[in-house]
């Protein structure tokens, strides 16, 4: 049990619950595998600088303080592998449906977004001292901004109790973590690369530059890189200011 000491913090209302994490670690650390919740973010952050949009109460906001010291530099995308696996689980028999990860770590059912996760590390003499891993997951909210969004209730028809699914996805968590832990990193791995979007099929994608390729994607490697082999341009490795999927 790794988590066995994590603290529960339910906020009506705060910028970001990253942010708010950030700043209780830096007066009191929290035990591992605390959570931070909000029923709205004012300013609600995404991957890359975006905005995390999500309408107030009708979904799921959270943060989750963890010490993976475990993580050193030749393996730096092993805690997003770890969460995004644990997500796609949880999400899938949430919605009784498929899921896949879409690269890096946004969670699709039906080619739309369900679920985005956000991890901060904090890096000391390379090894991770601590990470805050936020994630949105859209539960009952019906109507979106974003044209590629989808939540729990449009998938099943159903209202879902989205602390329920806090409480479900903390016991996968801990779960694969512990797997992490204890060194099983292929087994994260094969469960990663078997929900991984796009993997072993065909897809257009666009470059930096903007040209657009036909490419398979082959796998993930260890730092996160995609790996692809392309029509045009055969195979190549990219990072995510690389390449974008075309849908
Ligand atoms: C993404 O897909 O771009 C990542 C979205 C992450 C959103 C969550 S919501 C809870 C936590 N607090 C934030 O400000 N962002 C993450």
């Amino acid at each position: 049990m790794l988590f066995q000491h994590a603290t529960f913090l339910h906020l009506d209302s705060i910028d970001s619950t990253n942010n708010y994490a950030a700043n209780i670690q830096k007066l009191t650390p929290l035990p591992e595998g605390s959570v931070i919740t909000a029923r709205y973010q004012v300013q609600g952050r995404g991957q890359r600088g975006n905005v995390w949009e999500s309408a107030n109460d009708q979904n799921l906001l959270f943060s989750v303080l963890l010490y993976p010291r475990f993580i050193n530099a030749s393996r730096p995308f092993l805690l997003s592998e770890l969460v995004s696996v644990a997500l796609q689980s949880v999400l899938e028999e949430a919605a009784g449906r498929e899921m896949s990860i879409k690269w890096p770590n946004d969670i699709l059912c039906d080619e739309r977004k369900i679920s985005g996760i956000l991890i901060e590390q904090n890096w000391i003499g390379g090894n991770v001292q601590s990470a805050i891993v936020g994630i949105g997951i859209n539960v009952n909210q019906v109507q979106f901004e974003a044209s590629r969004a989808i939540s729990l209730k449009q998938i099943t028809g159903l209202n879902h109790d989205p602390l329920r699914i806090l409480h479900v996805f903390m016991t996968e968590l801990e779960k694969w973590y512990m797997l992490a832990f204890n060194g099983n990193f292929d087994e994260i791995r094969k469960a990663y690369h078997s929900a991984l979007f796009g993997k072993d099929a065909e897809r257009r994608y666009v470059l930096a530059d903007g040209r657009v390729i036909s490419a398979t994607i082959e796998k993930v490697d260890e730092e996160g890189l995609l790996h692809l082999t392309s029509r045009e341009t055969g195979p190549m490795k990219c990072g995510l200011k690389e390449i974008g999927f075309l849908y």
